[in-house]
């Protein structure tokens, strides 16, 4: 342990910079993962439209949404129009004032009627104060902790079975892939004495699936094939697509880093 800190101390000069840039843990835990889309609202006289992957990502996997669904991985990058919505496709798959979550309706997304301007507001929120039904610290409670990102340890939380994420919706979800999970490997960083990383096939693709990494992120034929640096990850890049953005952050160091070098 003592030797593993002189040595991320003695790395850390040379990426700080990089990582401040990255934004890392600027955010509360309650609004690590927001995102605010505003293609069209603001043009449409409406509030731009606020998301919050910690609640959607206590019910869903990241591939239902990203891959099923179609939503882009990286901000601003769908192109949602208010016709999308009431046609059943993005947010409308859900939100449509039938699909059952728990026991009641969800409320339904866009409309061409502006009367019930309440409702337009629960999405069409950015700047509005509105009253919400799930606030992050009581749904969040007993979630297992961790210090960076939504302050969430999110693998723990579903290993424990605190939350049990729906990977699958009728009528909506492609066929999964049948393909066989890789084991986990080690990946050794580009500058001795830096702790390698483990990287966990299983752990992601209980979230992920294969198809929202590959061919995308990483082109996967042959491990070591794609090559990338910590400067590309704090850049966003790579693991960085995720981690910076809705997992946990660069800043969080030993966790990728874990395996210390002997
Ligand atoms: C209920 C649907 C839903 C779920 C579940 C979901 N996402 Fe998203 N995600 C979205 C939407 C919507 C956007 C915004 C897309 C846009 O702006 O074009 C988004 C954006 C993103 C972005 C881009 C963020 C940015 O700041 O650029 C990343 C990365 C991402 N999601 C990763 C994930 C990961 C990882 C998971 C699982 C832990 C996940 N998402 C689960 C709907 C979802
Ligand atoms: C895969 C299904 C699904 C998709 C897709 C989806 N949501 Fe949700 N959303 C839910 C569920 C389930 C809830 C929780 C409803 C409840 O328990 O009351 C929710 C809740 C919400 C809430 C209410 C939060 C609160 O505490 O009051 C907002 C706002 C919201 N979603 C916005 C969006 C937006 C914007 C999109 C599209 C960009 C979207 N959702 C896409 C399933 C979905
Ligand atoms: C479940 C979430 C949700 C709710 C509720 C919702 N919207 Fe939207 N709406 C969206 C999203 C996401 C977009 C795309 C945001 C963007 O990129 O600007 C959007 C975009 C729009 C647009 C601009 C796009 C276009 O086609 O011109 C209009 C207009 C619109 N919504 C109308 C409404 C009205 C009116 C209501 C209330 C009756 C409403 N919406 C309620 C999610 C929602
Ligand atoms: C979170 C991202 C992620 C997900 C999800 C993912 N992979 Fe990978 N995969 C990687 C990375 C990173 C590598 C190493 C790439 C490199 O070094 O060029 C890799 C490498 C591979 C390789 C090459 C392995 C080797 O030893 O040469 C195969 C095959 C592969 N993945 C298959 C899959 C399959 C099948 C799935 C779904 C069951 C999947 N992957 C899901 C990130 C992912
Ligand atoms: C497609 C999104 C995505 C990409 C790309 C991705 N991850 Fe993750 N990773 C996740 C999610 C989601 C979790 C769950 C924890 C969380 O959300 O904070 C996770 C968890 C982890 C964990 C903790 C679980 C464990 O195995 O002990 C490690 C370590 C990790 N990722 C390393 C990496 C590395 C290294 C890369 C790049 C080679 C990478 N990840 C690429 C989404 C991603
Ligand atoms: C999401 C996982 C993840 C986190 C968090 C992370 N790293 Fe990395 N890091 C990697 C991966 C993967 C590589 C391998 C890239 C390579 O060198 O081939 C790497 C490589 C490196 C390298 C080797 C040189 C280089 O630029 O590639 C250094 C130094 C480094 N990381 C330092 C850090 C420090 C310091 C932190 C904390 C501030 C950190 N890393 C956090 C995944 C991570």
């Amino acid at each position: 342990m003592q030797k593993k800190w002189g040595v991320l101390v003695a790395v850390i000069g040379a990426v700080a910079l990089a990582a401040a840039a990255a934004g890392a843990d600027t955010k509360a835990p309650a609004d690590y993962g927001r995102v605010v889309m505003n293609n069209f609202s603001t043009k449409a006289g409406l509030a731009p439209v606020v998301f919050d992957h910690w609640l959607h990502r206590t019910k869903y996997t990241c591939r239902l949404c990203h891959v099923d669904i179609g939503f882009g991985m990286k901000a601003g990058t769908t192109e949602i129009k208010a016709a999308d919505n009431m046609k059943g496709i993005y947010c409308g798959v859900c939100h449509n004032g039938k699909a059952q979550a728990g026991s009641k309706a969800l409320f339904t997304s866009c409309s061409t009627d502006r009367s019930d301007m309440k409702r337009c507001e629960r999405c069409h929120s950015q700047g509005k104060s509105v009253k919400k039904d799930h606030e992050f610290a009581s749904v969040t409670a007993k979630f297992p902790r961790d210090k960076f990102g939504n302050g969430i340890e999110w693998e723990k939380a579903m290993e424990s079975g605190l939350i049990t994420p729906l990977d699958h919706i009728e009528g909506v979800s492609l066929k999964k892939s049948t393909r066989p999970v890789q084991q986990d490997f080690a990946i050794k960083p580009k500058s001795a004495g830096m702790a390698e990383i483990i990287f966990s096939h299983k752990k992601h693709v209980s979230w992920n699936g294969c198809e929202v990494c590959h061919p995308d992120i990483f082109a996967g034929g042959k491990r070591g094939s794609t090559q990338y640096t910590m400067k590309e990850i704090n850049e966003g890049k790579f693991c960085g697509v995720c981690h910076g953005t809705v997992a946990f952050p660069q800043a969080d160091c030993n966790r990728c880093h874990s395996k210390p070098v002997k």
